[in-house]
């Protein structure tokens, strides 16, 4: 039978089981994928602990981990439209991207272009995504300055990518150990932690435009000061906080356009996946671990062998 990551009930790491599943079937307009490759997210863990998304209702156990996966098509729904056996594809999953079999509903699926490998396609879904919202919501002309925190995790190493690729000045504060990683996406690079508004403030003297909150609690509040205008904060890693100060949640597209957009940016080489280490599934509770550090450099994978 096929092989699936789940938690068994909300907890700690001590609820994570690898088990047999019956292969899923797919519902009116969803396609059953044999997934090839899956992204880890801090939303898979926080998820376990307890965290119900809004407007969804508390999982049943056990719950397959995993919000973006990337395989073949190998069944299709009723009322599916544009999709066939066989065809690649990437998107986010219903049943869980940590499996060797999972269901996407075609809404937010896309087909994966050809130069696009399966391991950087199931990574594009959650953070790439995210960053290609938030980016967008901003809509800062050419030549502002934007502060991103949390610059080296999955959605800041977008974030930073898509910004600079709109002529936008980035800011990006991370950890002294990813000073040269940031730099290398074209930020200026501030340490982050206590301080930290300071260190902007030195490098930015005529301030911020707009701050790309990735971090939440007191990065959040410490850096909401640096804008002439709160409405020009947006936060995905502290939505309530966010609100709290003036600014807003990063407004989620979840459709397949964005997918596709996204898409055709790493293609095109403006943007790049950084996918820092790939976990076979046998060792996804590691993968969850590297995510659930909080430290995370780029992206962190899980790879399923065919
Ligand atoms: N709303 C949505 O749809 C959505 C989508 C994606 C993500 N998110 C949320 O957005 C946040 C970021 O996601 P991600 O995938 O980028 O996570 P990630 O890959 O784990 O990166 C988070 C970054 O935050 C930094 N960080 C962690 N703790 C910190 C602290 N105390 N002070 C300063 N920096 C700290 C880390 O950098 P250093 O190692 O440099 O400290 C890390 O690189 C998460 O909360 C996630 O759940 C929301």
């Amino acid at each position: 039978m096929p092989k699936a990551y789940v938690f068994t009930r909300n907890g700690g790491p001590e609820v994570e089981s690898l088990i047999d599943q019956d292969v899923p079937v797919p519902g009116p307009g969803e396609l059953l994928v044999a997934v090839r490759a899956a992204g880890v997210n801090p939303v898979d863990w926080k998820l376990r602990d307890g965290y119900v998304r809004p407007g969804s209702e508390r999982q049943s156990f056990p719950t397959v981990f995993g919000s973006e996966a990337a395989g073949v098509v190998e069944g299709i729904g009723p009322d599916v439209e544009g999709f066939a056996i066989g065809d690649e594809v990437f998107g986010n999953p219903v049943t869980g991207g940590y499996a060797e079999y999972t269901l996407l509903p075609v809404a937010v699926t896309a087909h994966k272009p050809a130069g696009l490998s399966f391991t950087d396609a199931a990574v594009l879904p959650v953070a790439a995504a995210t960053a290609y919202d938030g980016v967008r919501q901003l809509g800062l002309a050419p030549g502002s300055t934007l502060l991103i925190t949390g610059a080296g995790g999955g959605v800041g190493t977008a974030a930073v990518q898509l910004a600079r690729h709109s002529g936008v000045h980035v800011i990006g504060a991370a950890g002294a150990a990813k000073k040269e990683f940031v730099e290398s996406l074209g930020a200026v690079h501030v340490e982050s932690g206590p301080g930290l508004a300071d260190r902007v403030r030195a490098v930015a003297p005529d301030g911020v435009d707009a701050v790309f909150d990735l971090v939440g609690g007191d990065t959040l509040r410490a850096v909401a000061p640096l804008l002439a205008d709160p409405a020009a904060l947006i936060s995905a890693g502290g939505k309530p906080l966010a609100v709290e100060l003036g600014g807003a949640a990063v407004a989620r597209a979840r459709t397949a356009a964005v997918l596709d957009e996204v898409a055709k940016l790493v293609v095109g080489g403006v943007l790049r996946t950084h996918v820092n280490r790939a976990y076979p599934l046998l060792g996804a509770g590691d993968a969850l671990r590297a995510v659930e550090s909080g430290h995370s450099l780029g992206k962190t994978v899980i790879e399923v062998v065919a």
